[in-house]
């Protein structure tokens, strides 16, 4: 019979099962799958899980405080955080073009992961950390010999790409250093039968604060997609950064969070001309996105409340410095997309 405490037992004893008394390493990206699928797998294996989490600079505010709060102190699962700002964004300098910034981020997120799981399965030694970032750890995370690598898959993601193969393979074609040859880790995919609503309720079950099973979607390249028309910079990302967290805050305030399928802040190379006390400001124009959405396949346009939208604009303006114009996207999918590039 359905019920999240069964599915969570019967995922726990299947992960047992597979894994035995081997070495697991997690990708955690701070999404509701990703964090699901870790803290069962935790469940079952305890410390045998090493977790890793790549900050790429390019979440939203207290993301990844929030994810070494959670799964480092609260669940004390053995995490690893490395800390590759830098390197993204210099990877990011002079890109523009919206495809070019997937790419980017896609690549350097995979290399910099590979190597950590590389390391962790000592497989190559400590010492050739990977060059422009930082690594801090809590808990015992040797996961030395690690054979298995947990992913977030769900059902959906099972029947978009016409089954699974159930192994995942770390290529030396990244031209790393010391990388062996094949890297071969053995799937655990806890998740793959589940659908979205059923994930949310394990995770409920299991205990993962609410903030984190109901977190809206978010894209992989982050921050980054959401700066349109020039290049990624450490000040726009921070500009971004504040509107949209008051953007959510307010959002959540107003009892709304989870009514949209996502909400947020686009900030496009433009300054626009305002005035503030006696003088002229010449600043960033920032754009408020929501939507509402089953599938992000379609999408409307959400009909935010005036005084929200006003509080939202206002404080921007006000708090945020180099802001001096909202304006609100009333564009729903098709004819637009969900995000802007
Ligand atoms: P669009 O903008 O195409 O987005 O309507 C549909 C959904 O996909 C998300 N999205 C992404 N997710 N990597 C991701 O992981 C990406 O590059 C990416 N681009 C869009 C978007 O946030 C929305 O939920």
């Amino acid at each position: 019979d359905w019920s999240a405490a069964n599915i969570a037992e019967e995922q726990i004893r299947l992960i047992r099962e597979q894994v035995g008394d081997g070495k697991v390493i997690c990708a955690l990206s701070g999404g509701v799958d990703s964090s699901v699928a870790a803290l069962l797998v935790h469940r079952a294996v305890g410390d045998q899980l090493t977790c890793v989490y790549v900050d790429h600079g390019l979440m939203r505010k207290n993301e990844t405080e929030q994810v070494e709060k959670t799964f480092g102190e609260q669940f004390e699962v053995p995490l690893v955080v490395v800390d590759a700002r830098e390197r993204f964004l210099e990877r990011l300098a002079g890109t523009v073009e919206p495809e070019a910034k997937r790419k980017a981020i896609g690549a350097e997120f995979i290399r910099i992961f590979e190597e950590e799981a590389a390391k962790l399965a000592g497989a190559v030694s400590d010492d050739d950390a990977p060059e422009g970032t930082e690594v801090h750890t809590s808990g015992d995370v040797s996961a030395e010999g690690a054979r298995f690598l947990v992913q977030g898959t769900l059902y959906s993601d099972v029947i978009e790409s016409g089954g699974g193969t159930g192994a995942a393979t770390i290529k030396s074609h990244h031209n790393v250093g010391g990388l062996p040859e094949d890297l071969t880790f053995e799937l655990v995919e806890p998740l793959r039968a589940l659908f979205k609503d059923e994930v949310r309720a394990v995770g409920t079950e299991i205990g993962l604060p609410e903030r984190m099973v109901w977190r809206q979607p978010f894209p992989g390249p982050g921050l980054a997609i959401r700066i349109v028309g020039g290049e990624v910079t450490q000040e726009k990302l921070d500009i971004l950064r504040d509107c949209d967290a008051i953007l959510q805050e307010e959002i959540r305030a107003a009892g709304l969070y989870r009514e949209l399928w996502q909400s947020f802040c686009v900030l496009p190379d433009v300054r626009s001309v305002g005035v503030q006390g006696d003088e002229r400001t010449y600043g960033y124009v920032v754009a408020v996105r929501a939507v509402t959405s089953d599938d992000a396949m379609t999408a409307d346009w959400a009909r935010l409340p005036y005084d929200l939208l006003d509080r939202v604009a206002t404080r921007m303006v006000g708090e945020v410095r180099q802001v001096n114009r909202v304006v609100l996207d009333i564009t729903s999918k098709p004819p637009g997309t969900i995000e802007w590039e």
